[in-house]
C-alpha cells in the first residue's frame, strides 16, 4: 500500500464510497448523500486535493482517502482495509501537507462515539475544543511539530520530509 495524491481517475471510486452510508458510517457531513450529491462532493474534494492509500503496482481502487476542506480534516478507510494503520497514515499526511501550506490550525469534527477516529486524532495531537454529540477538535502547527518530534510510531514515518511530504494539493486547501 502506498500513499499518493488524489487523482482525477479516483473520482468515481470516491463518489461511490461517499454514496454508501454503510461505508461512510461516522464521517460527519457525508451521511445519507444521494449519488448526485456524493459525486459533487467527490468533485469538490478533487479540486482541492487529497491523499489516497492505494495498492502498489496494480490498478485496484484505493482503500482510503484524506483531505482538507478549508482547514477541516476528513478521512476514511474502506471497512475491509481498517485496523492496519492506514487511517493514521492518511490523516498524518493530510495534516502535514496542510501545515506545509502554512495553515496555522487544522480542525476536525467527529462524533463522540467514533473511537477509531478519535484515537487517530489524539495521537496526531488534536485537542477537543467543544461539542457534545459531535466533537470539535483542533491541532496547531506548533503542537503537530512537537508530536512529530516526540512520537515516531504514532506518526507513521511522517518525521522525514520525503516520507509523506509529497505534493498533495493542486492548490491551496482553502
Ligand atoms: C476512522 C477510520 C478512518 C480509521 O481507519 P483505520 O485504518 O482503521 O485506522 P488505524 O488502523 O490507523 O487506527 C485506528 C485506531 O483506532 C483504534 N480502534 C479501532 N477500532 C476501535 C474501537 N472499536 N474502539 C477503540 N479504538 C479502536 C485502533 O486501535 C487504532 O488506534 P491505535 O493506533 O492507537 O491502536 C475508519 O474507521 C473509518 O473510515 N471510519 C469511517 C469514516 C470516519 O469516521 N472518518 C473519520 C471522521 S473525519
Amino acid at each position: 500500500m502506498r500513499l499518493r495524491p488524489l487523482a482525477l481517475h479516483d473520482k468515481l471510486w470516491l463518489g461511490r464510497f461517499l454514496a454508501d452510508p454503510q461505508a461512510t458510517g461516522m464521517l460527519v457531513g457525508a451521511q445519507s448523500l444521494h449519488a448526485g450529491q456524493a459525486m459533487s462532493l467527490a468533485a469538490r474534494i478533487l479540486r482541492n486535493g487529497g491523499v489516497v492509500a492505494a495498492p502498489v503496482g496494480d490498478e485496484s481502487d484505493p482503500v482510503g482517502c484524506a483531505w482538507l476542506s478549508a482547514a477541516s480534516l476528513a478521512f476514511f478507510v474502506i471497512p475491509a482495509g481498517r485496523g492496519r494503520g492506514l487511517g493514521a497514515a492518511l490523516a498524518a499526511a493530510a495534516v502535514r501537507e496542510g501545515f506545509e501550506r502554512r495553515l496555522p490550525v487544522i480542525e476536525a469534527r467527529v462524533r463522540y462515539d467514533n473511537a477509531p477516529s478519535l484515537s487517530v486524532l489524539h495521537r496526531l495531537g488534536f485537542v477537543r475544543i467543544g461539542g457534545s454529540a459531535v466533537l470539535d477538535l483542533r491541532l496547531t502547527a506548533t503542537r503537530f511539530a512537537a508530536r512529530v518530534a516526540t512520537d515516531e510510531t504514532a506518526l507513521a514515518g511522517c518525521n522525514t520530509p520525503d516520507s509523506c511530504g509529497f505534493m498533495m494539493f493542486s492548490k491551496d486547501p482553502s
